[in-house]
Formats: structure tokens, C-alpha cells, sequence
């Protein structure tokens, strides 16, 4: 396959250095299918080895690669260099401190995710095999065991940007994935929490999370149906 030249156009920051990021530009050959991990790969390992980034699986799995690739949050490893220009930027998530380059601080991320409790919630004595559940039941939360939580969601929304104490689309679907399971017994427990101010009523249903969700969640339809539930329970 014949190669291209392209310019990678990275923002780059570094604290012990830097007191505002700035961009870099590297010209590199790829082939068209090569993914822009590979090109960042190739930088760090041929040109820069100061280039910071995360990645692991490289196969759109972990969700360690997020970043805004010509404007759009996405996953480093899931795009092809044949769908973008010749002249391609690279920055980190926005609305999360940046650490160095394209690396931010995931904590508050995390927190918001903990604070949904994101593990299954059942007290009653264990059954001697598993709890069984019907497959119309396993199906009504399929959509939402796919996240990997990569945040593009949160960090392309507009009211997390705004407020950062917003629990945050990624958030509110991994609440969604354990509120309509139903060997789960903490759904009114979830709910409580995300009908806070800084729950799911924060959501004004700008649907950039759905766009920039790399698994396909529909992720504004599963927002929408925890404020459903809510009103439903009169919470
Ligand atoms: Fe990533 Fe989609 Fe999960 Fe958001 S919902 S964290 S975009 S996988
Ligand atoms: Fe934000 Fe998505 Fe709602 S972008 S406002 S969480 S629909
Ligand atoms: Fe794992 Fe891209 S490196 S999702």
C-alpha cells in the first residue's frame, strides 16, 4: 500500500517546562489504514520520545486512548488516517486537568463514576448456582455494559464543561447498567443520588455524548430513560 505524507498537529504541554500548551507539528508517512495511535506511536519512538500519551490495547478495548482528533473526541486506535486530511490535530480531552500532552487527570472522572456505586447491589443470600435472569431482562441494560468509560462522552459535554461537578454522561450509564438489572436491589439507592442538581437533570439533551460514544451507546436515550425511571418512581 503506497504511503502519504501527513502532519500530525499535537498540543503539547509540559508543567516542569510550559506555562500554557502550545502545538508542535510532525510530518510522518502512513499508509491509509494505519490508525493515528500508530502515527503518535511512530513519533514517540522515531522523533520525540517526550510525546506523552496513554494507550494500551490498541484495539478499541480499554478505553486508555481518548482524545480530540480533528475537533471530535475519539480513540486514537479506532482512526484511520485515511479518513482525516493531510493536516490532522491531536489534543487532550477537555474539561480534565491536563498532567502532560495528551494525558489528564482522570480522577474527578472516576469519582463521579464511583459515586453512582457501579457494582451489583443484591443482599439476599447467595443462590447455590447464579442469579438467573430472563433474556428480556439481561436485554433492557445491553446498551450500556458496552462502555469502557475513555470519557469521550463526558468530556465533549457542553454542561460538564460548564459545571464539573455534573456526574456526567458516562456516569449516568453506568448507573443505567445496574438501575434496570434486575437481580439489582439499589436502583431507588442510584437514583437518589443522580436526582442531586448535579444529576441527570443537569443533561439539557445536547446529545454530544452520543456522537462521540466510540461503542455506539446511545447514550442520550439511556440519560432519558433514568429521568423516565425517576419520574416514574416520583423521586
Ligand atoms: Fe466512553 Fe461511551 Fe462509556 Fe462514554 S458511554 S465512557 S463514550 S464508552
Ligand atoms: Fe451532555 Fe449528552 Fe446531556 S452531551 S447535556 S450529557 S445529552
Ligand atoms: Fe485501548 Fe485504544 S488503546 S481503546
Amino acid at each position: 500500500m503506497e504511503k502519504s505524507k501527513v502532519t500530525l498537529k499535537i498540543k503539547r504541554f509540559n508543567p516542569e517546562v510550559d506555562k500554557t500548551p502550545h502545538w508542535e507539528n510532525y510530518a510522518i508517512e502512513v499508509e491509509p489504514t494505519d490508525r493515528i495511535l500508530d502515527g503518535l506511536n511512530y513519533i514517540k519512538w522515531y522523533q520525540d520520545g517526550t510525546l506523552s500519551f496513554r494507550r494500551s490495547c490498541a484495539h478499541g478495548i480499554c478505553g486508555s486512548d481518548a482524545m480530540r482528533i480533528n475537533g471530535r473526541n475519539r480513540l486514537a486506535c479506532k482512526v484511520l488516517f485515511k479518513e482525516m486530511g493531510a493536516t490532522i490535530s491531536v489534543e487532550p480531552i477537555a474539561g480534565l486537568p491536563v498532567l502532560k500532552d495528551l494525558i489528564v487527570d482522570m480522577e474527578l472522572f472516576m469519582e463521579h463514576y464511583r459515586a453512582v456505586l457501579p457494582y451489583l447491589i443484591n443482599d439476599d443470600p447467595p443462590p447455590p448456582t447464579e442469579r438467573y435472569q430472563s433474556p428480556a431482562d439481561r436485554a433492557r441494560f445491553d446498551d450500556t455494559t458496552k462502555c469502557i468509560l475513555c470519557a469521550c462522552c463526558t468530556t465533549s459535554c457542553p454542561s460538564f464543561w460548564a459545571k464539573e461537578d455534573y456526574l456526567g454522561p458516562a456516569a449516568i450509564v453506568q448507573a443505567h447498567r445496574f438501575i434496570f438489572d434486575s437481580r439489582d436491589q439499589a436502583a431507588d439507592k442510584r437514583l437518589e443520588i443522580l436526582s442531586d442538581s448535579d444529576g441527570v437533570w443537569r443533561c439539557r439533551t445536547i446529545f454530544n455524548c452520543t456522537d462521540a460514544c466510540p461503542r455506539n451507546i446511545e447514550v442520550t436515550r439511556a440519560i432519558g430513560e433514568v429521568k423516565q425511571e425517576m419520574l416514574f418512581r416520583k423521586m
